[in-house]
């Protein structure tokens, strides 16, 4: 029978999986593959940050409806967060909370009044192209390629006039490529300028090196903006299966996020409401926030250098957890990954983060995005072997 619905795809990744699960019989994840293709951190202590929780307790109370608006600890906590480490001056009625990042993501494209033009970079986290096509956005593509290091600048932004929305993953997904100081700074105010709006998808803001930045610093009042600045317990809280994220922006544009959330979503589970105030509570981010740093930190390091001496070109910026380059002797990432197959292991195509989706004409068919987010210190030389080996 036909289906009633109209057909899409799952998000590039999936391709991925699925390959992987055909040629491996294995789940990718799952005990003894080397999940490099995926963008899931380590879900137990890092070296040198704090513990995670393994229980949460909760009354009868907590097994009613949650509050569409979200639960208060929740909302005190990110309100106290931000604030804390940011300057900046919101309440907890700046503060949406979803069911993860995406969900932020998508429900703000979703509401955004089509005179807003997209503006997004040619390299960028993969369902960003699933939500604007879906959505039937419009969108204008902002040069990020071999040719500019995939570090394009604001006056490419600056080149495109009339209502204009920025979406921008910083640090960068897939490249790690990170806007801080002064270029952060004129990036959020470029987004406050007349007709202007702008979402930063802060999913890796622990994974950076040097002070740990936010838009949230230069905001200023936000009230007066169309700023919408998205996160999640997913990546440096560790906690991507709480399913808990959230968008800060002005009053006006949450309270739409929240009647969203009395017609179609009901609020978030509590019991994941609660465990992730805790995670976010200012007794203990600080510890989560440098432990984070400092392990992927200096994973990053010794990773680039591995890749580096295998013969990798990497363009890697200094956030996120993935090393991002091209691979030596043409090799396409696809015949990488049917080599790495054989010892249960994958890398991301760079052709999945091509906002173009060029496939395999795509200048990054030969890129490869690396993720050392899953992986503990232990498995550094057995992962440098395996990749030597699929080069050879
Ligand atoms: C750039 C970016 N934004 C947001 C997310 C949020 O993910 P989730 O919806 O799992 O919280 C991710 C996860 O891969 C990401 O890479």
């Amino acid at each position: 029978m036909d289906s009633a619905l109209i057909h899409f795809p799952p998000m590039g990744v999936y391709e991925t999986l699925f390959k992987f699960q055909d040629a491996t019989g294995k789940y990718m994840g799952t005990e003894g593959t080397h999940p490099w293709a995926q963008g899931f951190p380590l879900t137990t202590p890092v070296p040198g940050g704090p513990d995670l929780p393994t229980s949460i307790s909760f009354t009868h109370a907590h097994l009613k409806y949650p509050q569409a608006t979200g639960g208060i600890e929740l909302l005190e906590a990110i309100r106290d967060y931000y604030n804390h480490f940011y300057s900046s001056k919101i309440t907890t009625d700046n503060v949406a909370i979803f069911a993860g990042g995406r969900p932020g993501i998508y429900a703000t494209l979703a509401f955004l009044k089509p005179e807003y033009r997209v503006l997004i970079e040619e390299t960028e986290y993969t369902p960003y192209w699933d939500a604007l096509e879906l959505l039937g956005r419009d969108y204008t593509i902002i040069q990020s390629n071999p040719e500019n290091r995939f570090r394009p600048t604001l006056e490419d932004y600056r080149a495109h006039a009339g209502h204009t929305f920025v979406v921008k993953s910083n640090p960068c997904n897939p490249t790690g490529v990170t806007w801080r100081g002064e270029q952060l700074k004129s990036m959020v105010e470029f987004c406050q300028e007349d007709g202007r709006a702008g979402l930063f998808d802060e999913a890796y803001e622990f994974f950076q090196t040097g002070e740990i930045e936010s838009a949230m610093r230069y905001v200023g009042d936000i009230d007066q903006t169309n700023v919408f600045v998205v996160s999640a317990a997913t990546k440096g809280l560790q906690a991507p299966g709480l399913r808990v994220g959230w968008v800060v922006a002005s009053k006006s544009n949450i309270e739409l996020f929240r009647n969203f959330s009395s017609i179609a979503m009901g609020g978030v589970a509590r019991p994941s409401q609660i465990c992730a105030a805790g995670l976010i509570s200012l007794d203990r981010v600080d510890h989560a926030r440098t432990g984070i740093q400092n392990f992927y930190g200096s994973q990053r390091e010794r990773y680039g250098a591995a890749l580096e001496s295998l013969g990798f070109e990497l363009f890697t910026g200094d956030g996120g957890f993935y090393h991002w380059g091209r691979l030596p002797g043409g090799l396409t990432a696809d015949e990488f990954n049917e080599r790495l197959f054989k010892h249960e292991a994958a890398i991301l195509p760079g052709t999945l983060c091509d906002i173009f989706r060029r496939g395999a004409n795509s200048p990054m068919a030969n890129f490869v995005r690396f993720s050392f987010g899953p992986l503990n210190a232990g498995s550094f030389e057995g992962d440098v072997e395996i990749l030597r080996a699929a080069l050879a």
